[in-house]
């Protein structure tokens, strides 16, 4: 059965598609079969990100029409895949519920080592289900403190619905000294930053271009976190690996 993560903020333009994209662009390098959910489906992103220029059917079909998901699953690599939202005006109030995501997320996760939801934001009815559905929570913020103190809200809230395992990333880093410490994080919030991701021009050409990371600072922070998150041993690069002998 998948292990199954929700990547939240009540933010937006925090970094919550790209932290799913690449975190799952790592555990699928480990050797992991990866599903990434788009459940931001109003303002989907995804699959632009993991560069398809067209999904005929969406996650929003799925629980628009009851389409099968498997329907609406695309293959990214041979161990990433993706359910894609619309990228189209999606005029419906389309609100899934409990009831049907977890239904969904049992039925997909014998097909997966990992399901990853990457979220919308906003303290929404859909993220509320997400919320009742999900025991891993991947909190993702930037280090100022009014996108801190809106997700210290969302830890309230989780705490509230009881969820077990929430964690921290912090996102767009640039080391300076008015950010807040992991210390002073952790007292205010009272999660640990498992993560801390520096802002980088190569995430924005990256982004931008379409292309995933696939080596560098960011990437290799990526492929720790999910070493970390899946108990996987990686791989030490040998000195002289470079020369490619
Ligand atoms: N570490 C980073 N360094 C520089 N730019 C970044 C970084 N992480 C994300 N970005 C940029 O920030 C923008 C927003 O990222 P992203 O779309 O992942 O945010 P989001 O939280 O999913 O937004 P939304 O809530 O609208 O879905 C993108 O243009 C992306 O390139
Ligand atoms: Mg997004």
């Amino acid at each position: 059965m998948a292990k199954v993560i929700a990547v939240m903020s009540p933010k937006g333009g925090v970094g919550k598609t790209f932290i799913s994209y690449e975190l799952g662009i790592a555990l699928s390098k480990l050797g992991h079969h990866v599903l990434v959910i788009d459940t931001n489906i109003y303002a989907a992103n995804l699959s632009l990100y993991m560069g398809f220029s067209h999904t005929p059917t969406t996650f929003n079909d799925v629980i628009k029409f009851s389409i099968p998901p498997e329907n609406a699953i695309y293959k990214f690599s041979p161990s990433l895949s993706i359910l894609p939202a619309t990228t189209h005006v999606e005029i419906e109030d389309l609100n899934f519920g409990t009831k049907f995501l977890r239904n969904l997320l049992f039925k997909l996760s014998p097909k997966f080592d990992y399901i990853i939801l990457d979220t919308e934001p906003g303290f929404t009815k859909n993220n509320e289900s997400i919320i009742q559905s999900v025991e891993d929570i991947l909190l993702v913020s930037t280090p100022d403190i009014p996108t801190l103190m809106t997700t210290h809200k969302l830890v309230l809230l989780l705490n509230k619905f009881g969820v077990k395992k929430t964690s921290l990333i912090l996102n767009k880093v640039m080391k300076a000294y008015y950010e807040l410490s992991d210390s002073e994080i952790k007292e205010l919030m009272g999660v640990d930053v498992i993560l801390k991701v520096p802002f980088s021009k190569q995430v924005v050409k990256a982004v931008s271009l379409r292309l995933p990371l696939e080596k560098g600072r960011v990437f290799n922070l990526f492929m720790n976190l999910a070493a970390k998150i899946s108990g996987t041993e990686l791989k030490k690069k040998s000195f002289f690996s470079f020369l490619r002998l």
